[in-house]
């Protein structure tokens, strides 16, 4: 494969392929195996994941790269490969969380708002990243709406560490995954779809003139974003289309086309609404970028139902998760109907 960031930017939004992101901290991933009433350690962590990279099917056809977590990068499968080799077998790309999380910011909305660290050492992190075979990565600013929320400090200081990071990433020879959330979820997701437009239109044109001043390539980054959706508690949900209207609208406005693609987070929505909006963003083409997924939950959640956390459900989680990604994958190219969400 080529080593040029560019081509490995456009291979991660590959026709009718998206990113699966498995790149929970330790202590999310522990809330999601809490759910399913298995213990969290670092061999049940591995034999989660192992099973999911190991589902060659979904990972052949429609995961074009899946970002991990320090650990799951320094894993070796059961019978000792290492779990990067597992996912390069398959043909997809491994990438790495960079970001050390989102700590409170400091001022009056420092209960809600937060910086995301991890600037410190990147450099030589990303090196010994690239080394272990890590050819992109991800760093996730977070954006909450509420009362006096967002603040010009926070979408800048946000903005900024997220150009720092790119620039040392690409340095690296490592695409950036440029990640800002407006979250959708929390105690305070009351607003409705337009303030949701707002508040991603102003971050994403900050983000793109931090992304200027600290000299990113865009032609190799991709950009993860959140759809365009009311909080979930706001008295007034939105409709599938109208969510995809917005979300074209509002990226059009704001993502240039030399970015090569546009992979969503999933944020909290149902695995079929996630799949539905993507699918239906696709059927407005053409766009001026691929359009695709990197979810998490959207991709994950009925996998690790089905699995369980049992050595005799590994295959009844890789057929979840093969249909899961079989239909996010037609949704990349708005080729996704209802009908097919049966047949599950
Ligand atoms: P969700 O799709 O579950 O939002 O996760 C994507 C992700 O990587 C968030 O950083």
């Amino acid at each position: 494969m080529s080593e040029r960031i560019e081509d490995i930017a456009r291979a991660m939004v590959a026709p009718g392929k998206g990113i699966l992101a498995a790149d929970e901290s330790t202590a999310t991933i522990k809330k999601r195996l809490d759910s399913i009433k298995t213990e969290s350690t670092a061999d049940s962590r591995r034999d989660y994941r192992e099973m999911l990279f190991r589902a060659t099917d979904a990972m052949k056809n429609h995961i074009s790269g899946v970002i991990l977590y320090d650990e799951t990068l320094r894993q070796k499968a059961k019978d000792g490969t290492p779990l990067v080799d597992v996912i390069k077998a398959s043909g997809s790309i491994p990438g790495i969380k960079v970001d050390t999380g989102a700590k409170a910011l400091v001022g009056p909305t420092g209960k809600i708002e937060t910086i995301t660290e991890g600037l410190d050492g990147l450099r030589e992190r990303l090196a010994e990243y690239h080394k272990i075979g890590a050819r992109f990565a991800k760093w996730r600013a977070v954006i909450a709406i509420a009362d006096k929320c967002p603040s010009y400090n926070a979408i800048n200081a946000n903005a900024h560490a997220l150009a720092r990071y790119a620039a040392l990433c690409q340095e690296a020879g490592i695409v950036p995954i440029v990640e800002p959330e407006v979250l959708m979820d929390g105690e305070h997701s009351t607003h409705d779809i337009d303030t949701c437009y707002e508040v991603t239109e102003w971050v994403l044109k900050e983000v793109f003139q931090q992304l200027y001043y600290a000299n990113v390539r865009l032609d190799g980054i991709v950009l993860k974003p959140n759809m365009i959706v009311p909080g979930q508690k706001s008295a007034k949900q939105a409709s599938a289309q109208e969510v995809a209207e917005k979300t074209i609208r509002c990226l059009k406005a704001c993502v240039p086309p030399a970015v090569p693609g546009i992979a969503f987070l999933s944020g909290g929505q149902s695995d079929e609404a996630a799949t539905e909006h993507l699918s239906l963003m696709n059927q407005m083409g053409p766009l001026p970028w691929a359009v695709t997924f990197s979810y998490g939950r959207a991709l994950q959640s009925a996998a690790l139902k089905a699995w369980g956390g049992k050595l005799e459900n590994v295959a009844a989680g890789q057929r979840a998760f093969s249909h899961r990604a079989k239909l996010t994958g037609l949704a990349a190219l708005g080729k996704w109907d209802r009908s097919l969400e049966k047949a599950a």
